[in-house]
């Protein structure tokens, strides 16, 4: 497996696959890789010549009070888990081979990136779309994947694809879950013995949401109401949100009558986590 730090030695390789006819999958990542990444890796190696896998912290989609600096990281560890699945290069950036210091160019998707995390963090998917447009031009991939944990990042890097007419397939991947529900997150390594625990409220309560949209339930504030409260029953737990949005524009809808993304953020302590499941023509698909 190929160790690239520089845009230049991507590039290179890059330009050989193609000539040779190749197609190239890209997984974007920020490191710290668990079994939702794995999973994502495992598909685009089962769909492409060659597997890209990038590994960047990307200083600019996070906050000024984030997590930037304690953000997890454990680069030889990432590096055996590519190679064990068979990626073919992994791409490693300092920050300053990604931004320049007289770097001024961003890319953003208005509307969709407003509400649900939009809210709580307004320059996160102006971030992650500006990161996401470069690691596109650098690997000139065919496909990219992206985990459906991120339903709202997934959302906005497809219209993002569709809007400006970027030639590359965005494939949506479900989301991996540790045996109790708790989503898979870099994120859940922030959480003390008590708190993992607590954690799988957030399960519990979408479970509770789904079964109620299985049952036919189609007033999609009951169904938010009924998740709340499930969530709120934890002390340990306090919600930034708990929504229900129509799953093309992520505007909050009052019933569900078309796809539809029932979203949550939390709190447990201090560690935000969240988690979804997505509505089509009336199938759960996510968590079946
Ligand atoms: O989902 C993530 O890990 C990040 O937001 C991404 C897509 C790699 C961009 O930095």
């Amino acid at each position: 497996m190929i160790i690239a730090k520089e845009i230049s030695k991507v590039k290179e390789n890059v330009r050989e696959w193609k000539k040779q006819g190749l197609s190239i999958g890209l997984v974007p990542t920020m490191g710290y890789l668990h079994e939702g990444h794995a999973s994502l890796i495992k598909k685009a190696r089962e769909e492409n010549d060659r597997v890209i896998v990038s590994d960047f912290v990307n200083p600019i989609q996070f906050g000024p009070k984030e997590d930037l600096a304690t953000y997890p990281r454990d680069f030889d560890a990432d590096c055996r888990l590519c190679e064990s699945i068979g990626a073919d290069l992994i791409f490693n950036p300092e920050p300053c081979e990604m931004y320049e210091d007289d770097f001024h160019s961003y890319v953003g998707v208005n509307t969709l990136s407003e509400g649900l995390c939009g809210k709580s963090r307004p320059i996160h998917f102006n971030g992650v779309c500006t990161v996401v447009t470069k690691l596109f031009n650098i690997t000139e991939a065919d496909r990219a994947y992206f985990g459906q944990k991120d339903a709202q990042q997934l959302a906005i890097v497809r219209r993002m694809v569709r809007d400006l007419n970027y030639n590359i397939q965005i494939v949506g991947c479900p989301i991996i879950r540790e045996a109790d529900g708790l989503a898979k997150s870099s994120r859940n390594t922030y959480l003390s013995e008590n708190e993992r625990q607590k954690a799988t409220i957030l399960h519990k309560a979408l479970e509770q949401g789904e079964k109620m949209v299985r049952d036919g339930e189609t007033d999609a504030n009951k169904i938010v109401k009924t998740v709340r409260d499930i969530i709120e029953s934890e002390p340990l737990a306090k919600v930034d949100y708990v929504e229900i949005v129509d799953w093309n524009e992520l505007q909050k809808v009052d019933k569900i009558d078309g796809p539809i993304l029932m979203a949550v953020a939390v709190y447990i302590g201090k560690v935000r986590l969240i988690d979804n499941f997505i509505v089509e023509n009336s199938i759960v698909i996510e968590m079946v």
